[in-house]
C-alpha cells in the first residue's frame, strides 16, 4: 500500500509574483536531490513580466500566467498535492482562503497543503515588508516562519521557524541572511509535506502514549505505527502485532520484516528492554533508521560496571566503586565481602550502595544503614535475588545531594538536553517507600547558575567522551545527576527517555514555535542535530502518577477507571500506562479520525458502551499540567487525581510542593 507513496508523482504548484529565489530553491533543491522525476512542479504567475518566469523557462518548468481575477476558477479546476506560496504578492481570495482552511475530506479543501513562507517569526511582524520592520524596530533576533495559510493572513499552523541574531546586519544583510534561511528551509519543508514519514513507536506506557501524541500532530506524518501500545492510546495510530516469545531476538526480526513491508522509515523505542536484545542492530540491517542506543551502547544502561568504566576513562565524576563478580568464589570466601566493605570503611565510613549489573526493572539498588545490612544484602543479590541481573555486583560510595534527570539527544556529532527535570523515585511522600520507575515528576527543575555551569560543564565532558568513544548511535541518553558539593555526579544512565519526566518534558516543548518531534527525531538520524534548535515554553509541568496498591511488586489489577472526563473540567492531560479496555478496541483518542478536534480528541476517553477502561499495571495513569502558576497547576492535578477513581488509587500527595522545585 504505502509503496506507493514513492512511486506517486507528486504535483506541485508553487505560486510567485516576482523574483522568485525560492522558486528556483525549491526546483533546484528537488533536481540536486535526484528527485525531479517523483515531483512535478509548475509555476503560477500573476505578473506578466516576473522574473520569476524566467527562472522556469531556464529550469524547464511549466508556468501559467492567471489573472488575480480568474485565480479561483483556475485552481478550482486543478488538483495538485501542494500549493507552495513563494512571493505571491496578493492577498488571496477569500474564496481560497476558505479551501485552504477546508478539510481535505470533502475533496475540495486544501487543509494542511497550501503554505507560505514569512520573513519574520510570526505572530511578530505579520503582513508586508516584515524585514524592513523588524530592521526598523531594533529587535535582537527575527527569522523565517514557514506555515500553513488559513483565512487570517500569516496565522496558520507553524510548520517551522528557523531565528537569527540581528547583530550589526544592514538592511541589506538582513535581507540577504533571510533570503538565504528561506532557500535553505523552504525545500526541505516541500519535501517533508510530500513525502511524510512512517513511524513505528515501540512500548506501551505513558512515555510512549505522550510520544505518540506528540507525533500525531506532525505535519510531517503519514502513518503512525504502534508496537505494543496500550489501550488508552491504541487509537492514535495502527497496531503492529507481534508476539514475544522465548527468543525475542527472532521476534524482533520479525518485526522489523513487517516494518520494512509497511515502508517504515523510522522506529522509535521507548523502553529499554528491546534495546539491550540489539532491536536497533537488527532494524538496521534491515535498513531501517531507528532511534535509540545500539546493543552496544545500550549497556551504558544495562550494565553498570560498563558505565563506570565509560565514566572512568573519560573523566566523568561517578562515585567511587567496587566491582565483585564470579559470585561462587566470591559466596564462598566471604573474606571478598568483607575486604570491599573495609575499603569503603576506611575511606568514608558510610555503607555503600549494592547495585544489581544488570537490569533489574529498577529495583536492583539498595541503600543499606549499617555495614552488617550491607553485607548480608550482598549476599542475596549474589545468592540470585535478581537473577542474572545480579551474579555480578557494583559497590558503590553513597553520595547525597538533590538528584536531577538530564535528557540529551544524541546522533554520532550533537549532544542536545533538554531542561533538567525531578522525578519522584519513591513510592510515598517525603521520599520515603521503595524505589519505583518513577511517581511524579516536574520540568524545569530548579537549579543556582552554579549548578548550571557544572551541568553544562558535565555534558560537554559527556559529548567529549561519546566522540572519543565512538558511539555512533543516534538515541537518547538520560544521565541520573546528583548535585553533591563536590560537584555535579552520575548516579546512572539510561538510553531511553525517562517515563514520566518525558510526560513533563514535552509538554514544554514549543510546537507554537515550529517545534517538531518527528522534524526532531528525523534530523536527528540523518544526523543533522545541530540544525534543531530546541525551544520551551517559559512554563513549569508536573506530572502526576496514579498508581495501583501493591505498586511496585505487585500491583491489583482489573479496577474499571471511572471519571476520566474530569481533566478537562481541569484542564489537565491524561497519558495512559498500565490500563486495558474489556473490550478489545482501545479509547477513541485518535487525532486521525479527523471527527475530533485536537483539543476534543485529548479528552474524549469513550470507548463503545460495553467497554470498560481497567487498571492493568503499577503505574495506571498520568495526569500532566503545565502553566506559570504553580500552585494552581498543582490544584488542578490534585482535583483531577481526587476525582478519577478506581479501586487501590494510590499517588503521592506532595508532588511539585517542595520548596526547592516550585
Ligand atoms: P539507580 O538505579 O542507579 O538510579 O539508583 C536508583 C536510586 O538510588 C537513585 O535515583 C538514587 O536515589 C539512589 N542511588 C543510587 N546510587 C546512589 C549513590 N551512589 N549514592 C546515593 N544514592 C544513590
Ligand atoms: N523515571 C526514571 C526512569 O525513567 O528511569
Amino acid at each position: 500500500m504505502t509503496k506507493e507513496r514513492y512511486l506517486k508523482v507528486k504535483n506541485v504548484l508553487i505560486m510567485a509574483s516576482g523574483n522568485g529565489s525560492n522558486f528556483e530553491a525549491i526546483v533546484k533543491y528537488f533536481i540536486d536531490k535526484g528527485l525531479k522525476d517523483r515531483v512535478c512542479f509548475e509555476l503560477l504567475t500573476d505578473k506578466k513580466d516576473a522574473n520569476v518566469i524566467k527562472r522556469a523557462q531556464k529550469l524547464g518548468v511549466p508556468y501559467f500566467y492567471v489573472e488575480f481575477e480568474n485565480l479561483y476558477d483556475f485552481l478550482k479546476n486543478r488538483k495538485y498535492d501542494l500549493y507552495v506560496l513563494a512571493g505571491y504578492m496578493r492577498i488571496l481570495p477569500e474564496k481560497i482562503l476558505k479551501l485552504a482552511a477546508a478539510s481535505d475530506d470533502t475533496g475540495e479543501g486544501y487543509q494542511n497543503k497550501f503554505i507560505n513562507i514569512h520573513p519574520s517569526l510570526l505572530p511578530k511582524f505579520k503582513g508586508k515588508d516584515a524585514i524592513q520592520r523588524v530592521h526598523e524596530a531594533g529587535v535582537k533576533k527575527t527569522g523565517v516562519t514557514v506555515h500553513f495559510v488559513t483565512k487570517n493572513v500569516d496565522s496558520g499552523k507553524i510548520i517551522t521557524q528557523k531565528e537569527i541574531e540581528i547583530g550589526k546586519k544592514t538592511l541589506t544583510e538582513l535581507e540577504e541572511a533571510i533570503h538565504k534561511i528561506e532557500h535553505k528551509i523552504y525545500p526541505e519543508v516541500v519535501e517533508n509535506l510530500l513525502f511524510k514519514k512512517n513511524i513505528l513507536l515501540l512500548g506501551g506506557g505513558g512515555r510512549e502514549h505522550v510520544l505518540a501524541r506528540k507525533l500525531v500532530k506532525s505535519p510531517f506524518l503519514n502513518q503512525l505505527y504502534l508496537a505494543k501500545p496500550n489501550d488508552g492510546f491504541k487509537d492514535l495510530g495502527v497496531t503492529i502485532d507481534f508476539p514475544t516469545t522465548e527468543n525475542i531476538g527472532a521476534d524482533y526480526q520479525m518485526l522489523a520484516k513487517k516494518a520494512h513491508a509497511l515502508n517504515i522509515d523510522l522506529l522509535i523505542v521507548g523502553p529499554e528492554n528491546p534495546l539491550f536484545d540489539g532491536i536497533v542492530d537488527i532494524f538496521t540491517k534491515e535498513g531501517i533508521k531507528c532511534i535509540g542506543a545500539d546493543k552496544k551502547w545500550a549497556r551504558l544502561e544495562g550494565s553498570k560496571s560498563f558505565a563506570k568504566i565509560f565514566m572512568e576513562k573519560n573523566g566523568i565524576k561517578t562515585a567511587d566503586y567496587k566491582v565483585l563478580e564470579d559470585i561462587a568464589s566470591v559466596l564462598k570466601s566471604k573474606a571478598k565481602i568483607k575486604e570491599a566493605l573495609e575499603y569503603f570503611k576506611t575511606k568514608g565510613k558510610i555503607p555503600p550502595v549494592i547495585k544489581a549489573d544488570g537490569a533489574a526493572l529498577g529495583k536492583g539498588v539498595h541503600l543499606p544503614n549499617t555495614f552488617e545490612e550491607a553485607e548480608s544484602e550482598i549476599e542475596s543479590f549474589l545468592g540470585g535475588k535478581f537473577g542474572d541481573a545480579s551474579k555480578k555486583i557494583v559497590l558503590e560510595e553513597r553520595l547525597f545531594g538533590r538528584e536531577i534527570s538530564i535528557i540529551s539527544l544524541w546522533d554520532g556529532n550533537t549532544l542536545l538536553s533538554f531542561p533538567p527535570a525531578l522525578d519522584y523515585k519513591r513510592l510515598l511522600d517525603n521520599d520515603k517507600g521503595a524505589n519505583t520507575g518513577g511517581m511524579g515528576a516536574i520540568a524545569p527543575s530548579k537549579i543556582s547558575a552554579k549548578e548550571k555551569k557544572q551541568i553544562t560543564e558535565y555534558l560537554n565532558t559527556l559529548k567529549t567522551a561519546l566522540i572519543k568513544e565512538k558511539a555512533d548511535f543516534t538515541g537518547i541518553i538520560y544521565s541520573g545527576l546528583i548535585l553533591t558539593k563536590d560537584g555535579v555526579y552520575v548516579l546512572e544512565y539510561n538510553m531511553r527517555f525517562g517515563d514520566p519526566e518525558t510526560q513533563v518534558l514535552l509538554e514544554l516543548l514549543d510546537i507554537s514555535r515550529g517545534v517538531d518531534l518527528l522534524d526532531i527525531f528525523i534530523k536527528m538520524s540523518q544526523k543533522r542535530l545541530n540544525e534543531i534548535d530546541l525551544k520551551f515554553k517559559r512554563k513549569k509541568a508536573f506530572c502526576l502518577v496514579l498508581a495501583s496498591s501493591g505498586y511496585p511488586e505487585n500491583p491489583k489489577k482489573g479496577s474499571i477507571i471511572a471519571n476520566l472526563n474530569s481533566a478537562k473540567k481541569y484542564g489537565c492531560k491524561i497519558y495512559f500506562a498500565g490500563v486495558k479496555c474489556t473490550a478489545n478496541t482501545g479509547l477513541h483518542t485518535a487525532l486521525n479520525k479527523l471527527t475530533l478536534s485536537a483539543q476534543e480528541a485529548q479528552y474524549n476517553f469513550t470507548a463503545d458502551s460495553k467497554t470498560d477502561l481497567i487498571t492493568n499495571g503499577g503505574r495506571v495513569l498520568n495526569i500532566v499540567k503545565s502553566g506559570v502558576n504553580s500552585k494552581k497547576i498543582l490544584d488542578d492535578i490534585y482535583k483531577t487525581a481526587q476525582d478519577i477513581d478506581f479501586d487501590g488509587k494510590i499517588y503521592r500527595k506532595d508532588i511539585g510542593y517542595d520548596k526547592q522545585n516550585t
